[in-house]
């Protein structure tokens, strides 16, 4: 990204920021509470425009691009919410199967079952397949909400 600048009235929240991102590197944003980290992160997925500057994602601009392009290049980036995003009304299954459905429509039914459960293994929470959101820790929130990414 070169340039990038962002701010809610009077509060700058990104002024001017260039990164690069090498291919295959591991790049962790550190920095105090309100400073901008995920206002930084939402701008490269599109969630958030910001003012001015370039975003280049997979060859893209990512300001310039339309909503189906968004889409398609949301399919391939997992983002996991700070504050985990999960649909409250709805079970942990179901969460989970939300983004197939939306991505991959003709998924089998077998192959999303398949899918939910080895994500669902890979976070050790098998066991809460069904359960609601309310019904979880916040830790067990956060670990659904990777394995839902
Ligand atoms: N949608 C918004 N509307 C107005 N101001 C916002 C919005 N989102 C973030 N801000 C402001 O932008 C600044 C940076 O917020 P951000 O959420 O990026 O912080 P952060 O670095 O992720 O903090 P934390 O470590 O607490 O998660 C804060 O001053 C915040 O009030
Ligand atoms: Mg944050």
């Amino acid at each position: 990204m070169e340039g990038l600048c962002k701010a809610f009235g009077d509060n700058v929240v990104l002024d001017r920021f260039d990164l690069t991102l090498y291919e295959g590197e591991n790049l962790v944003v550190l920095g105090k509470s309100g400073s901008g980290k995920s206002v930084l992160i939402k701008c490269i997925i599109g969630l958030l425009r910001p003012d001015s500057g370039r975003i280049e994602v997979f060859g893209e601009n990512v300001p310039d691009l339309n909503y189906t392009e968004l889409d398609q290049m949301r399919a391939r980036v997992g983002f996991l919410f700070q504050s985990n995003a999960l649909y409250d009304s709805m079970t942990v299954r179901e969460n989970l199967e939300f983004p197939l459905r939306r991505h991959w429509l003709k998924t089998p039914q077998q192959d999303v079952d398949e899918r939910v459960h080895e994500v669902l293994q890979s976070v050790g929470l098998a066991h809460a397949t069904e359960m609601m959101p309310a019904e979880l820790s916040g830790g067990m929130r956060k670990r659904i909400a990777l394995a839902r990414t």
